[in-house]
């Protein structure tokens, strides 16, 4: 929320704290400006937003491509990416108020007719510098629901076979690309980021709950009964699929588990 503005210098706070920003620039016609969240925990006091004006050209282009400008220009900026296709999952961060992928979203969308956009690490995890997050909690999560096939049965001589039906059922589950969009923006996991598993590792257990080779169904589901809060901390929100860049919807995963365990207990 703006606080106060003032000869150049404005006053911001939000979930990460509270910042003063230096505008560079106002912007012209032919340019835009974006307002990105620094922070180096070996140089900095606290967070700060650092205006940049970008050229008008890069409009159309997505956010990756304008961080990647502003890298040219300023080396100091730390972000992450890789595959820049909306792949690989490195690249979420906080555009405008909203996780998404730099990588695939449009600076044109963000700004909406506006002249600003504003870019900030995901919510709920340790900022390591700039827009790079310590998503090591994250990851334990995902590794907790054992994310993996569970079949103790000999293998096949060739391969463990699915029919197309069974396959099927994997759609709108196997496409998490692990950008944690997400689980950053679940209130319930802001609140409880030691025990709630959050949504994409709760889609990743699902995933093999719904896997006909899988045998692990019992341990899986165990695994909610020695603690609830893992999967009962969901409150329905549905923040997680409004924010997955690959459509994929979490809260529909989550409440396939609940059902399961209710027909177990009865
Ligand atoms: S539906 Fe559940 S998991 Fe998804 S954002 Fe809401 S509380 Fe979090
Ligand atoms: S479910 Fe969607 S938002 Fe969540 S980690 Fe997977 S791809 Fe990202
Ligand atoms: S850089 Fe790989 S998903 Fe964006």
């Amino acid at each position: 929320m703006l606080s106060r503005p003032g000869s150049g210098v404005l006053l911001f706070s939000n979930g990460h704290g509270r910042f003063s920003v230096t505008i560079a620039d106002s912007g012209t016609m032919s340019s835009f400006i974006c307002e990105i969240y620094r922070y180096n925990p070996e140089t900095d006091r606290k967070p700060w937003l650092k205006a940049y004006e970008v050229p008008d050209k890069y409009r159309y282009s997505m956010v990756l491509d304008v961080l990647e400008y502003l890298k040219s220009e300023d080396t100091s900026l730390t972000f992450r990416r890789s595959c820049r296709e909306g792949v690989c999952g490195s690249d979420g961060m906080n555009l405008n108020g909203r996780n998404g992928l730099a990588c695939t979203t449009r600076c044109n969308d963000l700004l909406r007719g506006k002249r600003k956009i504003t870019i900030r690490p995901l919510t709920g995890m340790p900022v390591i510098r700039d827009l790079v997050v310590d998503m090591s909690k994250f990851y334990e999560h995902y590794k907790s629901v054992k994310p993996w096939l569970i079949n103790d049965e000999p293998e096949p001589a060739i391969e463990r076979r699915q029919s197309p039906e069974d396959r099927e059922k994997l759609d709108g589950l196997y496409e998490c690309i692990l950008c944690a969009c997400c689980t950053s923006g679940c209130p319930s996991w802001w609140w409880n980021p030691d025990r709630f598993a959050g949504p994409a590792a709760l889609l990743w257990s699902t995933r093999f709950l719904e896997d006909s080779r899988d045998r692990g169904e019992r341990e899986r589901l165990d695994f909610y009964d020695e603690d609830p809060h893992r999967l009962y901390r969901c409150r329905d929100i549905q923040n997680c699929a409004v924010v997955c860049p690959k459509n994929l919807n979490p809260m529909e995963a989550i409440s396939d588990i609940r059902r399961r365990m209710l027909k177990r207990s009865t």
